[in-house]
C-alpha cells in the first residue's frame, strides 16, 4: 500500500539540518557555561567547557568545508558560502585569540569575558544566515548516501591534526 505524500519530513534527528543546527546550539552552550561559572576558582575547571567548545566549532567548520558544502550545487549558493567560508576565518582568529588568553593564566581575568562575548556574537550572525540559507539543503541537496556520510562524522570523526579553515590558508 502506498501511503500518501503528506509532506512530513524525516525524525529531526535523521535530519542532517537538523543535528547541525543542534552542533550549532551544543557549541553556545559550552561558551556560555563558561561565561556564567565566573564563580569556579580553577581556571583549568572553569576553562573546559570553553575548551570542549572550541574544540567542536574547529571540528564543525572542518566538516562543513571539507565535506558539507563541496557537495551542495555551487551555482545559487556561490556567493552564500563564499561568506560562510570567510566567516569561518574570523570565528577561527578568534578562537586562536581566546587560547592564547586561556594559555596565558596571567591575562585570564581580563579580556576572556570579551573575548567570548565576541565570539558568541559572531556565531549568532553567522548561524542565523548559514541555519536558514545553507542548511535546508543538507536535507534536500545531499544524496541519502552522502547524508548518511555526514551522520557517521558528525557522531565520531576528528578534527585532522593541523587542518585550519580555508579562510585562512
Ligand atoms: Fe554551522
Ligand atoms: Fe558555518
Amino acid at each position: 500500500m502506498t501511503l500518501p505524500d503528506d509532506g512530513t519530513r524525516e525524525e529531526p534527528e535523521r535530519s542532517v539540518a537538523a543535528a547541525f543546527t543542534r552542533e550549532h546550539h551544543q557549541i553556545d552552550e559550552g561558551i556560555e557555561r563558561f561565561l556564567a561559572d565566573a564563580a569556579e576558582r580553577d581556571p583549568a575547571r572553569r576553562a573546559r567547557p570553553l575548551l570542549s567548545a572550541m574544540e567542536a566549532l574547529r571540528r564543525h567548520i572542518y566538516l562543513e568545508e571539507e565535506v558539507v558544502f563541496p557537495r551542495l550545487p555551487p551555482g545559487p549558493l556561490m556567493m552564500s558560502l563564499m561568506v560562510m567560508r570567510r566567516e569561518h576565518g574570523e570565528l577561527w582568529t578568534r578562537m586562536d585569540a581566546l587560547a592564547e588568553i586561556l594559555e596565558d593564566d596571567s591575562s585570564a581575568a581580563s579580556g576572556i569575558v570579551e573575548a567570548c562575548t565576541e565570539l558568541l556574537s559572531l556565531l549568532e550572525d553567522h548561524n542565523r544566515k548559514e541555519e536558514p540559507i545553507i542548511y535546508p539543503h543538507l536535507d534536500t541537496d545531499l544524496s541519502p548516501q552522502e547524508q548518511s556520510l555526514v551522520r557517521e562524522l558528525l557522531a565520531g570523526s576528528a578534527l585532522p591534526e593541523g587542518w585550519i579553515c580555508q579562510a585562512l590558508r
